[in-house]
């Protein structure tokens, strides 16, 4: 599917299929009311109707607002790909909405079928957006442009963040995710390097190594960074890259291990946005550090009762292999503040079934010591049309951390509070001048289903890109 906007006014397109909104009001007096009443179409939401013989869609909707239309997009989306029209039509109706429109078409037709031998026979299906409103009125084409060019470049980060994240764990090792982020940066302005476990070792990242150490797939650290001339701000993105986490010698339970391959969601999203930061060639400097890793059972693995010194000097009691995100990402926080001195420092996890638990499946679960910097998180999160809320910290869930042998253990000695407790661990890991600019992502929940919802599909989502391009665009 290809959306184009174009100058043509909407009557003067020749497509093989309209689509038309309807709110309750413009269904009252509408000439084909009466057909549409019989097929028991009304105007709500989800409701769509295709008339094939007059080569109609009449969409039903609430409101005309963005977010509405986005998820409604995502099921128009659905619904055309049962049928081959190579050619369909639609009102822009404002740029912001025309924006939703295209994001709804474009992240709502995405499926993964690398792995499926018998691909569905695709058409070349072309979607025009004429650039007028629900009235006919002609809209000023350069900013409706602005709008579009943004969501599909904003698309197509989500989905490529979407692939990566859906790819099997043997044919996405931390190594191939690494080749991955190198071949990004060669198609690009981006500028990659990739540390090897010997670099690894040299930088004293034993908690990562730690994780790491069972596998037969090496360990990877990641840095890609954008750095354009104008640069007003510099944000460092930090992500959880686990290949595969299988829980370690904590093994998961069987059920539980299936669909682990999307732990490496948090790093997958860091390397979309900086695709997408360096497609809209934003003004502010964008480093994202991923701890790539693959987290296995094996005669060397790392153990409970293990103690682990981290890159900066402080002792972790393991006791609980499962909980191995936040000690890659202890020490890959650690070396991103090391190399980068930056305004903010976001870091991106699916790191704790709790979130899931406190939030439900779709919101990503905010965490940091600034109000003001959740304040903008959340503001950019609800612009964009993504879910998320924040979860407060507290001393007393801080003492649960408290270990009687090392400087904290790796989890919290009550399974509550379970995603703030896992931030709190994070904390450590923060120096003080950084404290304030800090914000942890926990996409757990938000960054995979198995059931689709909203604009996304069964499988990863890509949620909390849009959020974080939207917020470094307010820089
Ligand atoms: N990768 C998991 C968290 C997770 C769970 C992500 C479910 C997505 C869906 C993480 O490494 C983990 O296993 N966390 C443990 C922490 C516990 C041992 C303190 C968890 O959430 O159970
Ligand atoms: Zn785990
Ligand atoms: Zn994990």
């Amino acid at each position: 599917m290809v959306v184009k906007l174009t100058e043509d006014s909407f009557s003067d397109l020749s497509c093989e299929l309209q689509i038309d909104l309807l709110t309750e009001k413009e269904l009252e007096s509408h000439v084909s009311k009466e057909i549409l009443t019989n097929a028991s179409f009304e105007a709500k939401s989800k409701q769509i109707c295709l008339f094939l013989e007059s080569a109609q869609m009449f969409v039903g909707v609430e409101s005309l607002s963005a977010d509405e239309l986005r998820v409604t997009f995502a099921q128009v989306a659905k619904k055309l790909s049962s049928y081959k029209y190579k050619s369909v039509k639609i009102r822009a109706y404002s740029a912001i909405l025309a924006r939703a429109i295209v994001e709804g078409l474009v992240l709502g037709s995405y499926s993964y079928t690398r792995y499926k031998s018998k691909k569905d026979e695709s058409v070349d299906m072309e979607i025009f957006l004429a650039s007028e409103d629900k009235d006919g009125k002609k809209l000023p084409y350069s900013s409706l442009a602005l709008q579009v060019d943004e969501a599909l470049s904003l698309c197509d980060a989500t989905n490529y963040t979407r692939d990566l994240v859906n790819t099997p764990p043997d044919d996405m090792t931390p190594e191939d995710l690494s080749l991955c982020a190198q071949e990004l940066a060669a198609d690009s302005s981006l500028e990659c390097t990739i540390y090897d476990e010997k670099f690894l070792k040299d930088e004293n990242m034993n908690a990562m190594l730690a994780v790491a150490r069972a596998s037969v797939h090496k360990p990877r650290l990641i840095h890609l960074h954008y750095k354009p001339k104008n640069a007003k701000k510099v944000i460092t993105l930090v992500g959880k890259g686990l290949t595969y986490d299988s829980g370690g010698l904590s093994l998961k339970p069987s059920a539980s291990m299936v669909t682990m391959k999307m732990d490496k969601a948090g790093g997958c999203t860091v390397l979309g946005i900086l695709k997408a930061v360096e497609a809209l060639k934003l003004p502010v400097e964008v480093h994202g550090f991923v701890g790539a890793v693959e987290n296995m059972i094996g005669g060397n693995a790392y153990k409970p009762d293990d103690i682990l010194v981290a890159k900066n000097g402080k002792t972790i009691e393991v006791r609980n292999t499962d909980a191995e995100g936040r000690l890659v990402l202890a020490d890959v926080l650690c070396f991103a503040q090391e190399r980068v001195k930056a305004d903010y420092i976001f870091d991106f996890a699916t790191l704790t079934g709790a979130c899931v638990v406190a939030l439900g499946q779709y919101t990503t679960g905010i965490m940091g010591h600034s109000g003001n910097l959740k304040h903008l998180v959340r503001k950019a999160s609800s612009s964009v049309g993504e879910l998320s809320a924040s979860l407060p910290f507290n001393d007393h869930l801080k003492e649960l951390l408290k270990s009687k042998i090392a400087d904290m253990s790796n989890i919290g000695s009550s399974p509550y509070g379970g995603a703030i407790t896992a931030a709190l661990f994070l904390d450590h890991f923060i120096d003080e001048e950084m404290k304030q600019k800090w914000m942890h992502f926990d996409i757990a929940g938000s960054a995979y289903s198995e059931s689709s919802w909203g604009v996304n599909p069964h499988g990863a989502t890509g949620e909390s890109l849009r959020t974080c391009v939207e917020f470094i665009k307010g820089l």
